[in-house]
């Protein structure tokens, strides 16, 4: 059961096994890797899936004939393996012209510039049988209040995604796109920092039904949040698109440590959440377990396909936890005792209205309802006792 299969539906970015440990800080301490080993190593892990930046595929400048030969190889590496593309995702924040961001750059030429590469990418996309745009506006945002017109920019960002949304439905490509939240790194203030700021801003949207969130782990937990909280949001929502799986220990840089390997409880609570949805009842997630981590810049070439393995490891292993303390009847009878249960209840009865609520004046017991006890140590740590298999 620890042995990923292609039904997991695991999926790795290719800048992620493929990252070559370049920092603000230090020179990159490996080589580069090649798309084409790269589908086929995943492959033999157990991935299913496989996603890029459209410059980590074609790199950035590469005249047209180049273009078509390394897609050609890539899709033929696909072909063999029966890879698959999920998602892509548009790089718009590497070359110095993003400096400013890409979609909300100050400069008008940059935004056009940018909305031209993105729809490139989505013929790529659309090429490649991918479902899901991903957009991670890493460089749409200031370090300096002053210098960024928020209001304005909020409307050219909505003015650059209904027309990604419109280029989809004329072209018939049926893309469905998910917004990346981020706090900060590499702005200072990121626009859309949190899940929460990106599912109010895409109800503004033209086509808000075409758009979701690609939360990640370590994106909510830099901004101090509980990520199975935005998640379980996001699901209530209708709204989980994709979603990145990744480790962070709470608030500091972007660590993209393994899957599991930053708060262990929190990922045991996100996956109990995504195979088996709320415990009253909720939608669970299908789509793909992304991993964007990276390899840690000490590691060598096995160790970067060893980081890949331990992210299936970690979602598997939490994976057969979370079973097991859904099946254990104790745990059931400690949702029932502490109310857990209890909360999918409507609060009035059916038909009912503020007038009789307002009647029921007799039954409720304040003293004693103050006094009870919600147990929810004891159901807590129940959950612990699973999770290290006591
Ligand atoms: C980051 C982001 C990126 C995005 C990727 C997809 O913090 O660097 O998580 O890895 O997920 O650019 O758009
Ligand atoms: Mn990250
Ligand atoms: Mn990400
Ligand atoms: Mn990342």
């Amino acid at each position: 059961p620890l042995r990923p299969t292609r039904d997991d539906k695991f999926s790795f970015g290719l800048w992620t096994i493929g990252w070559q440990a370049r920092d603000p800080f230090g020179d990159a301490t490996r080589g580069p890797l090649d798309p084409v080993e790269a589908v086929h190593r995943l492959a033999e892990l157990g991935a299913y899936g496989i996603t890029f930046h459209d410059d980590d595929l074609v790199p950035f400048g590469s005249d047209a004939h180049s273009r078509d030969g390394i897609v050609a190889g890539f899709r033929k590496a696909l072909d063999q393996t029966g890879m698959v593309v999920p998602m892509v995702t548009t790089n718009l924040f590497t070359h110095p012209v993003f400096k400013d961001g890409g979609f909300t750059s100050n400069d008008r030429g940059v935004r056009r510039y940018a909305l031209r590469k993105v729809l490139r990418n989505m013929d790529l996309a659309a090429e490649l049988g991918a479902k899901t745009l991903v957009l991670w506006g890493g460089r749409e945002g200031a370090e300096y209040d002053v210098a960024k017109d928020v209001h304005a920019a909020l409307d050219r960002y909505r003015e650059a995604l209904d027309l990604l949304a419109q280029y989809s439905v004329d072209q018939g490509y049926g893309l469905r796109f998910a917004l990346e939240p981020k706090p900060n790194e590499p702005r200072g203030d990121i626009l859309l920092p949190t899940a929460g700021h990106a599912l109010a801003f895409l109800r503004e949207l033209e086509r808000p039904e075409l758009f979701g969130i690609n939360p990640e782990v370590g994106h909510e937990q830099m901004a101090n949040l509980n990520f199975a909280h935005g998640v379980a949001q996001a699901l209530w929502h209708g709204k989980l698109f994709h979603i990145d799986l990744n480790g962070q220990h709470g608030p500091k840089f972007d660590q993209d440590l393994v899957f599991g390997h930053g708060d262990l409880l929190n990922a045991f609570a996100l996956v109990d959440l995504l195979e088996h949805g709320a415990p009253g009842g909720g939608p669970r997630y299908d789509g793909p377990r992304h991993f964007d981590y990276k390899p840690s810049r000490t590691e060598d070439h096995t160790g970067v396909w060893e980081s890949a393995a331990a992210n299936m490891r970690m979602y598997l292993l939490l994976k057969e936890r979370a079973q097991a303390f859904r099946a254990d009847p104790r745990v059931q009878a400690a949702l029932v005792e502490s109310g857990v249960l209890e909360l999918a209840r409507p609060t009035l009865d059916e038909g009912e209205t503020y007038r009789e609520l307002l009647a029921d004046e007799s039954e409720f017991d304040v003293e004693a309802a103050g006094a009870r006890g919600y147990g929810f140590v004891k159901l807590h740590q129940l959950a612990i006792d699973h999770l290290l298999r006591a």
